[in-house]
């Protein structure tokens, strides 16, 4: 008697465990693969629809401390990518979406011809969350390192994530210069079991790795390379805005030029002077012996 309620009171919890295991979780919806960046800083959700097979869902979410946040689609390096980069803009009330190109190891430019569609954002608790519908964005145009193409069927889609320093950069320039990346890594994406239902991805602070292989990660090891990155940058954007004519560094450098090689001149002449006299006194010298 006591051992047939035992078994029939497993069989209830039994058959409860499986109904709690399905059950659709808010923060991780089954439908959608999700990357979270090791600090938490970034995260981005993808999801495909049924019927229009070029369309994808993104939903992207960004630390407010962080100048910029972007995930690159496609490949596993910078050049050949398809970058979505967002930050906040100039009111910081909403997200500034830039979709870009990169054809080399340097900073990435702005493709103006992606077609999406904003579907919503928000800004709350440090955060700020963009959902787009891109479309017809399967290709891109890729460079020399071939054409860009996102192949939906694929289980390791190449991808990689970059964070801007944290700095304040907002603007609606979606042209808008970035500072050199402070971190970075490589993830793969499965994209395959993404299909289904068409829906705005979900990203909370909840949300986890789902779908998602981490291939590698790189943190503040590069970050003297980084410093020096960003000053030379931030030299080149103050001359390119600024509207002062470069005369001046050109008389200040060419003066400074000009009075290195008038000294090193004068160093050599004094120094041969120096020589022939002591030359001139040593034949004496032996004149006199
Ligand atoms: C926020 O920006 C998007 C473009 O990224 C725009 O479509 C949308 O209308 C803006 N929303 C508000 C409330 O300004
Ligand atoms: C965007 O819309 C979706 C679906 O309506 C909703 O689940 C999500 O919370 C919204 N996101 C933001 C950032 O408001």
């Amino acid at each position: 008697m006591r051992l047939s309620s035992f078994w029939r009171c497993a069989a209830a919890v039994a058959a409860l465990v499986p109904s709690f295991a399905t059950a659709e979780d808010a923060d991780n919806p089954s439908g959608q693969s999700t990357f979270i960046s090791p600090d938490k800083d970034l995260g981005f959700a993808f999801t495909i629809g049924n019927v229009d097979v070029n369309d994808y869902f993104v939903t992207m979410r960004l630390k407010t401390s962080r100048s910029w946040g972007a995930i690159g689609l496609g490949s596993n390096a910078m050049a050949g990518a398809l970058y979505f980069v967002m930050y906040l803009n100039e009111k910081a009330d909403n997200v500034t979406f830039s979709p870009r190109l990169a054809y080399g190891n340097y900073e990435p430019y702005f493709y103006d011809s992606l077609k999406w569609q904003y579907l919503n954002h928000s800004i709350k608790d440090g955060f700020s969350t963009l959902s787009f519908r891109c479309i017809d964005c399967q290709n891109w145009p890729g460079g020399t390192s071939g054409k860009g193409y996102l192949d939906f069927t694929s289980h390791d889609q190449k991808s990689i994530w970059a964070l801007g320093p944290h700095q304040k950069l907002r603007s609606n320039d979606q042209k808008a210069a970035l500072r050199f990346h402070e971190s970075h890594g490589v993830f793969n994406i499965d994209m395959a079991r993404t299909r289904g239902a068409e829906d705005t991805p979900a990203l909370t602070d909840k949300s986890v790795d789902e779908g998602i292989t981490r291939v590698k990660e790189t943190f503040g090891r590069d970050h003297m390379a980084t410093t020096l990155m960003n000053l030379v940058r931030e030299i080149v954007v103050n001359r390119r805005n600024s509207d002062a004519d470069n005369t001046m560094i050109i008389v200040v450098v060419g003066t400074a030029f000009s009075l290195t090689l008038a000294a090193m001149s004068l160093g050599i002449a004094l120094w041969m002077m120096h020589d022939m006299k002591k030359n001139a006194a040593l034949r004496e010298a032996n004149r006199l012996l």
